[in-house]
């Protein structure tokens, strides 16, 4: 596609970058809305990142999105840290405004809540218990989303007790701890059911989790998208269960961050979810 003088300017900042979907992602987005940008992907290293972020402005940089290792750096770097980031600790988008001073945000949660409305619009999140896995970045993204949108009881399972009760001390809200040897048990009257870990994901083991006692109506869902059906959804799926893939929250959270630098709204359909579909096919481990 063809670009002016006065094209805008983002991208994605990561240590190490190459694999980051992010530049495909908003490269369909750019290329099918006709917009005049350039999303770049750009390898920082974590010393760097401060100095990086403070240049964006002097380049006429609109923004960015973060990746590892820089979500949880970024917030001391920026002049303004969004209510959402800073209660998560994390940023994944930072958006230029005209005097050049730097805002970041977290849009993971508000990812993962679109996901399910698009997938799942029935789903009453108000209505019925939900069961995360783990206790990680992602997890604490997810609480936060699930707290803010009324479900009533999150059950957080993790591995390690500690680490949940960080998260729940954290972000309070209405979080129940359960331990790690319990987790089929506490699956019975869950409307949700979603595993935050990196258990499932192509290299990674398993999520070692009985699906016996959990209702045939409960929404199963996964941040894990490659493989995009993993083994959590498969034996959710054969028993009936509704599933909504992992690869619909990263899609959804690069959304506020388009519409910010390049002015556009944009929208997640079956063919952009095509499209990077096939750079992960191609994607080298
Ligand atoms: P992220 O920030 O991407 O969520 P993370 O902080 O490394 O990643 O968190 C990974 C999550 O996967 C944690 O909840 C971790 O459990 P612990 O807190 O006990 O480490 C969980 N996890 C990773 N490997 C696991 C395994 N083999 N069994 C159970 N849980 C595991």
């Amino acid at each position: 596609m063809t670009i002016s003088g006065k094209a805008r300017l983002a991208g994605v900042i990561g240590w190490p970058v190459a694999h980051s979907l992010s530049p495909r992602l908003h490269g369909y987005w750019l290329s099918t809305l006709s917009v005049d940008g350039m999303y770049v992907p750009m390898a920082v290293q974590p010393g760097d990142l401060a100095a990086v972020l403070r240049t964006l402005p002097k380049m006429g940089f609109r923004g960015v999105n973060l990746t590892v290792p820089h979500k949880e750096a970024a917030l001391g770097a920026v002049d303004e840290v969004g209510a959402t980031a800073r209660r998560l600790g994390a940023a994944n988008t930072i958006v230029v405004d005209d005097d050049g001073r730097l805002h970041a945000s977290n849009t993971d949660g508000f990812g993962f809540i679109e996901n399910l409305r698009q997938s799942a619009p029935g789903l009453d999140l108000r209505a019925a218990p939900a069961v995360v896995i783990g206790a990680g970045g992602a997890a604490r993204a997810i609480v936060a989303a699930l707290s803010d949108a009324g479900c009533p009881d999150i059950r957080l399972v993790n591995r390690t007790r500690d680490r949940a009760e960080a998260l729940a001390g954290d972000l309070g809200g209405p979080i129940e701890i359960v331990d790690w040897p319990a987790r089929a048990d506490c699956l019975c009257d869950a409307g949700l059911l979603v595993n935050t870990t990196s258990l499932g994901m192509i290299g990674q083991p398993p999520l070692d989790l009985s699906l016996d006692k959990l209702d045939p109506g409960t929404l199963v869902t996964d941040i894990v998208y490659a493989p995009l059906e993993t083994g959590l959804l498969v034996a959710a799926r054969a028993r009936g269960n509704p599933v909504v893939d992992g690869l619909g929250m990263l899609l959804h959270q690069a959304r506020p961050g388009f519409e910010a630098w390049f002015g556009v709204r944009p929208e997640v359909t079956d063919e952009l979810r095509h499209h990077v579909l096939a750079g992960l096919g191609r994607r080298s481990p």
